[in-house]
C-alpha cells in the first residue's frame, strides 16, 4: 500500500528540509545506500575481470542490477547499457551514428541542453538540425514533427516530459511517425521513467536515454542507454571490457552490452541503481504517478491564484511546477524559500535556455515532486510564495 508518510523513513534528509527539487535529482532511499555500502564493506572487486570469488560476486550483483533495470524498462538485458547519466547516453548516440553532410535531425524547442547540444554540434559535419517549436505550454504537436521530417532526416530526438514546463510529448506517436518516414527516434526519458508507466517495447524508440538518479532512485553518476538494435551505433569509448580478441593490428568487439561499457564502470552505483528500481517497483508506478501529479497540479492551481504569481505549463502537467513572482528574480525567490522555510527548489534556466526563451522570461522557480512529498509541503510552498508575493513586490 503506497504511503508517502511511511516511505519518508527511508529518506532521513527529508526530516530537515522541504525537498521540492526531484526533477534535478531524487533523494536516495536508505536501501540504495545500504546496497552500495554492502558492496564496499562485504565483497568489493572489479566487474567481469577475475575468477576469484569477490570478482564473481561483484559481477553477479552488477549483472543482476542490469536484469532488474531491463525488466523495469520493459526491455531486454543485452540492450540495457549502463552510462554515467542521460547526457552521456544521448552523446553516445550522437557520436556513435554515422553522419554525412546533408543528414538531418529533428528535435524540439522544449529539450534540455543534453538533448540539443549533441545535435547542434553535428552542424560542424554538415548535418542540418530542425528545432520544432511547441505550444505556449510546452507541448509539441506530433504533426509538426511529421511536417519537419525530410527525406534526409536520420533521427528524431524528443523529450518525453519537459523539465521546464512539465508537459508530456506523445513519444509513441512521434516514434511511429519517425519510423513511417524511415528514420530513427530517440526518447529522452530524464523526467518520465520512474514517474509514470514507461515501456521501451511499447514506445518502440530506437534509443532511450534514462537517468539513474531521478525516477529510478539510484545514485548520481548512473544512467542507461537502451538500444533497440545493439548494432545501430558504434561504441563511443573502447578499452577494457569492450573486446574479446586483440592483436597488434586490430580487435574484435564484444557483444552488447559489454562493447559499450569501456573501463571499470561505476560498480557501486549500478548495484545501487538495481536496488533503486526494486524500491520504485515495490512502491508502484501507478501510485507514484497519481500522487506526484496530484501534488503538482494542486500546487500549480493554488500558486496561480496568488496575485503577481505566474505559473507556466499545461494543466495536465507531470510533477513539475514552474512559476515566477512578477518583479522578483527567480533565484531570489528560491533563496527566500530556502532561508525562511528550508524549501529547496531549483531556479534559473534549468539547462534549457530555448525553453525559457519561449516563455520570454529570464528564468523560473521550479518546484518538482517525488513519491515522498506530502500535501503539507505544498501548503508550505503556497503560503510562503504568497507571503513573498504580498510583502516583496
Ligand atoms: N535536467 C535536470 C533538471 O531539470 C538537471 O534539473
Amino acid at each position: 500500500m503506497f504511503d508517502p508518510v511511511d516511505i519518508r523513513k527511508d529518506f532521513p534528509v527529508l526530516g530537515k528540509y522541504v525537498y521540492l527539487d526531484s526533477a534535478a535529482t531524487t533523494q536516495t532511499p536508505r536501501q540504495v545506500v545500504e546496497a552500495m555500502c554492502d558492496y564496499f564493506y562485504k565483497y568489493a572487486a572489479n566487474h567481469g575481470r577475475g575468477a576469484h570469488r569477490l570478482a564473481r560476486e561483484t559481477t553477479n550483483h552488477y549483472e543482476d542490477a542490469r536484469e532488474a533495470v531491463a525488466e523495469f524498462l520493459g526491455g531486454d538485458y543485452e540492450h540495457t547499457i549502463f552510462t554515467r547519466n542521460t547526457t552521456e547516453s544521448i552523446n553516445m548516440v550522437a557520436l556513435g551514428l554515422d553522419w554525412e553532410a546533408g543528414d538531418h535531425v529533428v528535435t524540439t524547442h522544449v529539450e534540455h541542453h543534453s538533448n540539443l547540444l549533441p545535435w547542434l554540434r553535428l552542424k560542424e559535419k554538415g548535418v542540418e538540425v530542425t528545432v520544432v517549436t511547441s505550444d505556449p505550454r510546452g507541448t509539441v504537436d506530433p504533426c509538426d514533427i511529421d511536417r519537419a521530417i525530410t527525406d534526409r532526416t536520420k533521427l528524431v530526438a524528443v523529450t518525453h516530459v519537459s523539465n521546464v514546463f512539465g508537459s508530456h510529448m506523445d513519444v509513441k506517436e512521434i516514434t511511429r511517425i519517425a519510423h513511417r518516414h524511415g528514420c530513427m527516434s530517440l526518447v529522452d526519458a530524464a523526467q518520465s521513467v520512474g514517474h509514470m508507466p514507461f515501456d521501451v517495447a511499447d514506445i518502440d524508440s530506437d534509443f532511450v536515454a534514462v537517468p539513474g538518479h531521478k525516477g529510478m532512485m539510484g545514485p548520481q553518476g548512473t544512467g542507461v542507454l537502451y538500444l533497440k538494435d545493439t548494432d545501430s551505433i558504434r561504441p563511443t569509448y573502447l578499452g577494457g571490457g569492450t573486446v574479446y580478441a586483440v592483436t597488434e593490428d586490430g580487435y574484435k568487439l564484444e557483444n552488447a552490452p559489454g562493447r559499450f561499457e569501456a573501463g571499470t564502470p561505476n560498480i557501486p552505483g549500478v548495484i545501487g541503481l538495481g536496488k533503486g528500481v526494486e524500491y520504485v517497483k515495490a512502491l508502484g508506478i501507478g501510485d507514484i504517478q497519481q500522487h506526484e501529479e496530484h501534488l503538482a497540479r494542486d500546487a500549480a492551481r493554488r500558486l496561480s491564484e496568488i496575485d503577481r504569481v505566474e505559473v507556466y505549463g499545461p494543466s495536465d502537467r507531470a510533477a513539475v511546477v514552474p512559476f515566477n513572482v512578477i518583479g522578483l528574480n527567480p533565484h531570489d525567490v528560491a533563496m527566500i524559500l530556502d532561508e525562511t522555510r528550508k524549501i529547496c527548489v531549483r531556479s534559473g534556466h534549468h539547462c534549457a535556455i530555448p525553453s525559457i526563451n519561449l516563455l520570454k522570461v529570464e528564468g523560473t522557480v521550479r518546484a518538482s515532486f517525488g513519491a515522498y512529498n506530502l500535501p503539507r509541503e505544498v501548503d508550505l510552498l503556497v503560503d510562503t510564495v504568497e507571503q513573498i508575493a504580498t510583502t516583496l513586490t
